[in-house]
C-alpha cells in the first residue's frame, strides 16, 4: 500500500519524506488556503520535495475551464495529477485529459456508481472519502470494498486512494481490502508508528543494557 500525505504543508511533507515512507501528496483548495502562500509557488515547492504523484485540484466547474487549468498545472512538474470533482462536467474533463495523457484523480466520490464511472473513463486515481461517509452514519470503508470489487471484475487500472481517513483503523481496513493508496493527515501517519508496548519494551531493554558489564 502506498502512503500519501493529505496536506499542503511543506514542513509536514519534508518530515514524512525523511522517514522514507512517503509515496505522494494530495492537496485540495482547503489545504492550500491554510498555508497563506501563493498557489503556484507552493505547488512547485511541494513537487520539488516529493518523489511521487502530487494531486492538485481544479476550481472551474465546467469542463473547458477544468481542462485549461489542468493543462497549466501539468506544466509545473511531471508529478502533477489533476484532481477533479465528480460531476458530469468533471467526468467530461477527465475523459479529455486522459486522451491528452494528463493524469487525473477523481475526487469527492461517495458511491459505487461514481467509482464505476471513474474506472470506466480510465481515470488514474479515484478518491472515495470514507470519513465523511462515517460522519453521516454510513460505513465509509464499505464503499472502498465495493469499488475494489468492481475494479477487479472489469480489470480497471484506476488506483483507489482511500481519502478522508480519520484513524489508523481506516488505513488497516483499507489495506485488508487491497486499496492501492491511503492518503492521510500527518498526525494519522505518525499514529501508524505508535504502540505503547513498543515504548515500554524499548525502555526495559535500555534499562537492562545498563546492567551489562562493558
Ligand atoms: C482527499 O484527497 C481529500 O483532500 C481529503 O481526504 C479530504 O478529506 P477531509 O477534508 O474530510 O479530511
Amino acid at each position: 500500500m502506498k502512503f500519501f500525505l493529505d496536506t499542503a504543508n511543506v514542513n509536514e511533507i519534508k518530515e514524512a519524506n525523511s522517514w522514507g515512507i512517503l509515496d505522494g501528496v494530495t492537496t485540495n483548495p482547503t489545504h492550500i488556503s491554510k498555508e497563506g502562500r501563493k498557489f503556484l509557488d507552493l505547488v512547485e515547492e511541494i513537487c520539488s520535495i516529493v518523489n511521487g504523484p502530487v494531486s492538485v485540484e481544479v476550481v472551474s466547474t465546467e469542463s473547458h475551464g477544468m481542462v485549461k487549468e489542468a493543462e497549466e498545472l501539468s506544466k509545473i512538474s511531471d508529478n502533477i495529477v489533476i484532481k477533479i470533482p465528480f460531476t458530469i462536467e468533471g467526468i467530461k474533463a477527465a475523459k479529455i485529459l486522459h486522451e491528452k495523457g494528463i493524469k487525473t484523480n477523481i475526487t469527492l466520490v461517495f458511491s459505487p456508481s461514481q467509482g464505476l464511472i471513474a474506472g470506466k473513463i480510465g481515470a488514474n486515481y479515484v478518491s472515495p472519502f470514507v470519513g465523511r461517509l462515517d460522519n453521516i452514519s454510513e460505513e465509509g470503508i464499505e464503499l472502498v470494498r465495493k469499488i475494489k470489487s468492481i475494479y477487479l471484475n472489469y480489470n480497471f487500472k484506476t488506483e483507489i486512494i482511500v481519502a478522508a481517513i480519520r484513524n489508523p483503523l481506516h488505513v488497516v481496513n483499507a489495506a485488508l481490502i487491497g486499496a492501492d493508496i491511503a492518503t492521510m493527515r500527518f498526525e494519522i501517519l505518525k499514529m501508524l508508528f505508535e504502540h505503547p508496548l513498543t515504548d515500554i519494551g524499548l525502555q526495559q531493554f535500555l534499562e537492562d543494557w545498563k546492567k551489562v558489564p562493558k
